[in-house]
C-alpha cells in the first residue's frame, strides 16, 4: 500500500480510501468483515457522509467496529455535510454545518473528526458564515482539517477568502469510464467536445494548490449509470484493454482500474464503494502499479477518449 502526506498535513494516508455510502446493504457482522478486511489491506481512511443511509452508514460503521478510542486513533476518519435530503436543497449555512458535524460525532462514536467536506456547492452559499462554522468546529476540536467535494477552482477561492482554515481536499468524480478532470487539459485548444472545460481546470489548479483529489465512484460510468468493469457490451475495448494488462501484470481488471487512477501524479486517492471484501483485497492491488505512459494512455483512448 502506498501511504501519501495528505496536502502538506501530518495526515499519513493510504492512497486507497474505503467509501462507507453502501455498507447499509450488509448485516453489522458483514460491514465489520469489510472494514477489517479494508484495515488488514493498509487501508487507513474511511470516508463517510451524513445523507448515506440517512445517517445508518455512520451508526453501523461504528457499532460495526465497535469504535473506541484505540481503533479510532488507527483511522482517518472523514465525512460531508450540506446537502439535505429531506427538502431536496443544498445548505451550507453555519448552522446547518454545526448541527451536522454534532450528528455525525454521535453517530461516529468519536470526538472529532480528521476531515470535514463541504459535499456540494450551494449556490446561496454566505462564505462569511462557512468560516465562522470552520473557526467554531476547529476551536472546539471537533474537526482537525477541512475540504471540500463537487467545487470548482472558483468556488474553492470564494471560500478559501473567507476562512484561514486550508481547504485540503476536493472529492471528485473520476475513473477510467468518467474523465472529465483531464479531458479539457489533454484535448486542450481543439474544436472537439473533449476540449470543452466544464470544471475550470480543476485538476491543474488543485495541483497548484496542494488539494488532494479524491476520486469518488471509480468503477462507475455516468452518474450512477452502473459499473463499466466487466461490461462488454457497452464498454469492450476499454475491458479488453484493462484486462491485457491485468494479465501481464498478474492482477484483476478492477486492480488496474484502480491502477489507472493511482498512476496519476496528482497522487489521486480511489475511493472504493464495493461490499464485497475480495474486491477491497483486488482493488489494493492497484496502489502502485507502475503503468507506463503508454499503457495509462491506452486505457484512456479505449473508453473513447481522443489523445491528439
Ligand atoms: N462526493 C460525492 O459526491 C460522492 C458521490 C458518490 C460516492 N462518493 C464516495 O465514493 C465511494 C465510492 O462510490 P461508489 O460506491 O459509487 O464506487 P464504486 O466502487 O465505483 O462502485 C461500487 C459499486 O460497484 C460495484 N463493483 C465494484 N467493483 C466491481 C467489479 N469489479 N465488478 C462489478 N461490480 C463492481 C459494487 O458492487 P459490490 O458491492 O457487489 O462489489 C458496488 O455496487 C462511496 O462509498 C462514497 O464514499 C462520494
Amino acid at each position: 500500500m502506498k501511504y501519501l502526506n495528505i496536502s502538506n498535513t501530518e495526515l499519513k494516508s493510504s492512497n486507497i480510501i474505503m467509501g462507507n455510502m453502501r455498507i447499509n446493504e450488509l448485516s453489522l457482522d458483514g460491514a465489520e468483515k469489510l472494514i477489517r478486511t479494508a484495515m488488514d489491506e493498509g487501508i487507513n481512511f474511511f470516508d463517510h457522509a451524513d445523507i448515506y443511509g440517512s445517517g445508518e452508514c455512520e451508526e453501523m460503521f461504528s457499532t460495526a467496529i465497535k469504535m473506541n478510542s484505540d481503533i479510532r486513533e488507527k483511522m482517518i476518519l472523514q465525512s460531508k455535510c450540506g446537502i439535505n435530503t429531506k427538502g431536496n436543497y443544498y445548505d451550507l449555512s453555519k448552522d446547518y454545518i454545526l448541527n451536522s458535524v454534532d450528528g455525525i460525532l454521535s453517530r461516529l462514536k468519536t470526538d472529532y473528526l480528521d476531515i470535514l467536506l463541504l459535499h456540494r456547492p450551494d449556490t446561496l452559499v454566505e462564505p462569511e458564515e462557512v468560516a465562522e462554522a470552520f473557526s467554531k468546529l476547529k476551536e472546539s476540536g471537533k474537526v482537525k482539517h477541512f475540504g471540500v467535494s463537487n467545487h470548482n477552482p472558483a468556488q474553492i477561492e470564494l471560500l478559501q477568502k473567507y476562512t484561514d482554515e486550508k481547504l485540503i481536499i476536493n472529492q471528485l468524480q473520476f475513473g477510467a469510464a468518467h474523465t472529465n478532470i483531464v479531458d479539457s487539459g489533454i484535448a486542450v485548444n481543439m474544436d472537439i467536445n473533449q476540449s470543452f472545460d466544464r470544471d475550470g481546470s480543476v485538476l491543474e489548479y488543485c495541483r497548484l494548490k496542494d488539494i488532494t483529489i479524491q476520486a469518488w465512484s471509480p468503477f462507475q460510468h455516468g452518474f450512477f449509470d452502473g459499473v463499466f468493469l466487466g461490461d462488454m457490451e457497452k464498454f469492450p475495448e476499454l475491458n479488453q484493454t484493462i484486462n491485457e494488462l491485468a494479465e501481464k501484470y498478474g492482477v484483476t481488471s478492477t486492480a488496474i482500474a484502480t491502477a489507472w487512477i493511482t498512476r496519476h501524479p496528482a497522487n489521486i486517492q480511489v475511493i472504493l464503494g464495493t461490499t464485497k471484501p475480495s474486491r477491497i483485497i483486488d482493488a489494493c492491488k492497484g496502489s502502485d502499479i507502475p503503468l507506463t505512459r503508454q499503457e495509462w494512455y491506452k486505457i484512456y483512448k479505449a473508453a473513447g477518449n481522443m489523445v491528439p
